[in-house]
């Protein structure tokens, strides 16, 4: 008998609730070398688990320095994970044909989660950990929202008070997401605010400063380190966050594996670098494995804020006023504001440590694109495959499409997978603009980020 075309062609490739990951990756295990140390920033020697206390709770703190392979999921999250886990893997068959390229095209959709993004992979996980330890209250920044609604929906599930800082140029942006939020119990305030004292003193500078995610982690770090009932949490960045979204990319591995392919080229978006490290570093443990030697893993960033490809590998602060440990990082210099384009999450002046390490020895590339293509190439695809992107999941789009056309001109057949890491549905008004013929590109901000890599905390200064 003759096989259906939904057997010749399968369009999702789907998982069972008990193929999902029961552990996350810690890539930490593999690196040939450790991350440097986070810093104190007065000291400048290496902090420890007891610097970090007053901020977070130590079962994170444990997993940020772990160099365990595998970590066990808890029960209580795999529950909550179920409402949405595990997510579809998609072959890109009708946009291909409209590329008219020989490549093949996957996509993992982690729009499908309550919040629209891959956010609540460690909002679930960063709740459950405050939780067991008796935080009553969480303080969070958030840039497009995506992160603050994940966290907003986490505490609501554990019985937490969450209050968000939500960067001022977003929360005028997109206001439905804020009314998200507060229907998951969180309270929203526009970042910078008068709440704090770093708001205060970015407001007393600048009375219309569009707020940047730096500021607005500066006021949520405030807020955790002045009150004793409240924790920090941050959706991005940090070790045990990436760590936490590997569930995405082993799920990946699983499905490519149903789908008979294997990836030769994994992309990612990269703002604070969670959804890039969370998909691609289960491929990378191959190549670190000095297997898979031909992977190309590219992540993908906003020329307006392009840490990776113009930062500077260097000692910087994680927020613009200074509170945080100096991590090691590409960074464009924590005083950096970036131009506000529609992508707010991607809106950071630097980047995971441990993308970093990877990119700057070598197993991943960079590439910057502008806004304009970007949006682009975000309605093409939602022409063709029918959803709508998150502006920052469309910088995935963008980085595979250009990807499928080297292919085309080349001739090759590569396997590509992306990870479409959000849906678009509270960024209408970033469409409206970009199809009123309102959007900008901005051009690469070079005195600006030469004004702020002058403020480059002194490291070698402190330490010598
Ligand atoms: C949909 C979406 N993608 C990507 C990002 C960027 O963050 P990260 O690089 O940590 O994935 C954000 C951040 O808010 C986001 O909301």
């Amino acid at each position: 008998m003759a096989k259906r075309a939904a057997d010749r062609h399968p369009t999702k490739f789907l998982l069972g609730e008990k193929e999902i990951p029961t552990r996350w990756y810690n890539i930490q295990a593999d690196l040939k070398t450790p991350l440097p140390p986070p810093l104190h920033p007065g000291t400048g020697q290496p902090i420890g688990p007891q610097d970090l206390a007053p901020l977070f709770p130590m079962g994170l703190i444990k997993q940020e320095v772990s160099q365990e392979r595998w970590i066990e999921t808890p029960e209580e999250v795999q529950d909550i994970y179920r409402l949405w886990r595990p997510t579809p893997l998609y072959r890109a068959r009708r946009l291909e044909k409209v590329l008219d390229t020989p490549a093949r095209i996957y996509y993992k959709y982690e729009g499908v989660s309550p919040a629209g993004s891959h956010k609540p992979n460690t909002a679930v996980a960063q709740a459950y950990y405050n939780k067991k330890e008796g935080v009553k209250r969480l303080a969070t920044e958030t840039g497009a929202g995506q992160w603050g609604s994940a966290l907003a929906m986490a505490c609501n599930f554990f019985g937490l008070q969450c209050k968000v800082y939500m960067v001022k140029v977003s929360y005028h942006q997109k206001p439905y997401r804020r009314v998200l939020m507060e229907t998951w119990g969180a309270q929203v305030v526009p970042s910078p605010s008068p709440d704090t004292q770093a708001g205060k003193k970015v407001l007393a500078e600048d009375p219309d400063s569009p707020g940047s995610l730096g500021i607005a982690i500066s006021e949520a770090v405030e807020d955790a380190a002045t009150r004793d009932d409240t924790k920090y949490s941050l959706g991005s960045v940090l070790n045990h966050v990436l760590m936490h979204q590997t569930v995405v990319g082993l799920e990946t591995r699983k499905q490519l594996e149903k789908a008979d392919a294997e990836a030769d080229i994994v992309i990612g978006c990269v703002g604070g670098g969670s959804n890039f490290g969370g998909f691609a570093f289960p491929f990378l443990a191959d190549k670190l494995a000095g297997k898979k030697k031909k992977l190309r893993v590219i992540a993908v960033e906003p020329a307006a804020c392009p840490s990776l490809t113009k930062g500077k590998y260097a000692y910087d602060f994680g927020d613009t006023v200074g509170l945080t440990p100096l991590v090691k990082m590409h960074t464009l210099g924590h005083t950096f504001v970036p131009a506000p384009v529609h992508a707010g999450g991607l809106r950071y002046h630097g980047m995971a440590p441990l993308v970093c390490k990877l990119y700057d020895e070598g197993f991943i590339e960079a590439v910057a694109v502008q806004q304009l293509a970007t949006f682009q190439i975000a309605v093409q695809f939602a022409a063709a495959e029918g959803i709508l992107p998150a502006p920052e999941a469309a910088h995935a789009v963008r980085g595979a499409v250009d990807e499928a056309l080297r292919c085309k001109r080349e001739g090759k057949r590569r396997t590509i997978v992306f990870n479409l890491c959000g849906h678009g549905h509270f960024d209408i008004s970033a469409y409206e603009a970009y199809l009123g013929g309102k959007l900008q590109d901005y051009e690469y901000p070079a005195d600006k980020v030469e004004e702020a890599l002058k403020h480059l905390p002194q490291v070698a200064a402190v330490r010598g």
